[in-house]
C-alpha cells in the first residue's frame, strides 16, 4: 500500500518533469533566432517579443515598417539589420529617451528580459498614431488668451544676474 503511493508519486513527480523540460525546449525554440544589429533592446529578445515591440512602434507613429527599416538594393528584399535611414537611428535615439525618463522619474523596473518598463511614458503618449508631434501652447495660449495667473506686476522680479 505504501509502496503503491511512493511509486504513484514518483510516477507523478518523472511526468512533471517531462512536461517541463518539454516546455523548457519550446521556449528555447522561441529564444534560437538570433538578431544581428540590436543596439537598445536586449540581446536575448525573442522573435515574439522583438515583434511585438516593432509592432507597437509602427502603431504608436501610424507608420508601415519601411518608415524606419529600408531593403538591400542588391536583393531587392527588406533587411530588416540594416541602417539605412536616419529614422531607424532616430528610433533608437526616443527609445533610449523613454528608458531614461522611465527609469530615472518614475523607478521603473526591468521586465524578464531586462527591458525597462513602460511605467510614465511611452512612444504613444506623444506620437498618438502620428510620426510628428508637435511642440504645442496650450489651447488658450494659442488663441491669444492670457493663462490665469497673477498680473505681471505682481509677479516677483527676477533676480538681476549676479
Ligand atoms: C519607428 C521605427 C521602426 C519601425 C516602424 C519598425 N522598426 Fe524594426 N527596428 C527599429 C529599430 C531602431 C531597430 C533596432 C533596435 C536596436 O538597435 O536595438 C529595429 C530592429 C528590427 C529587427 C531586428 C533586425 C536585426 O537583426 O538586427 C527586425 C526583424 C525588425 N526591426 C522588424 C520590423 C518589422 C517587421 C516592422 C513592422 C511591423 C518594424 N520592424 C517596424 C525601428 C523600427
Ligand atoms: C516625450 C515625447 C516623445 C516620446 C515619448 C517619443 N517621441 Fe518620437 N518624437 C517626438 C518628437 C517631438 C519628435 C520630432 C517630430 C518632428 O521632427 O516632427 C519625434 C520624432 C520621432 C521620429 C522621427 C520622425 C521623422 O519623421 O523623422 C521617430 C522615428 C520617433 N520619434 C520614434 C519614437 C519611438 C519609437 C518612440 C518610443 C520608443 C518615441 N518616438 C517616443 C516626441 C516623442
Amino acid at each position: 500500500m505504501l509502496l503503491g503511493k511512493k511509486f504513484i508519486v514518483t510516477i507523478g513527480l518523472l511526468s512533471s518533469v517531462i512536461f517541463i523540460s518539454t516546455t523548457a525546449m519550446k521556449q528555447g525554440a522561441d529564444e534560437v533566432k538570433t538578431f544581428k544589429n540590436l543596439k537598445v533592446l536586449p540581446k536575448n529578445i525573442s522573435e515574439k517579443q522583438l515583434d511585438a515591440v516593432m509592432d507597437s512602434w509602427k502603431l504608436s507613429l501610424g507608420v508601415q515598417c519601411g518608415f524606419c527599416h529600408s531593403r538591400n538594393e542588391e536583393t531587392k528584399k527588406m533587411d530588416w539589420a540594416l541602417d539605412g535611414k536616419p529614422e531607424k537611428e532616430m528610433a533608437r535615439q526616443m527609445y533610449r529617451m523613454t528608458t531614461n525618463i522611465n527609469k530615472k522619474y518614475f523607478k521603473a523596473g526591468k521586465d524578464s528580459i531586462g527591458m525597462i518598463m513602460e511605467m510614465g511614458v511611452n512612444c504613444n503618449m506623444c506620437h498618438k498614431g502620428g510620426a510628428h508631434p508637435e511642440v504645442k501652447a496650450p489651447e488658450p495660449m494659442r488663441r491669444g488668451l492670457r493663462p490665469q495667473g497673477p498680473p505681471a506686476a505682481q509677479q516677483p522680479a527676477t533676480p538681476p544676474a549676479q
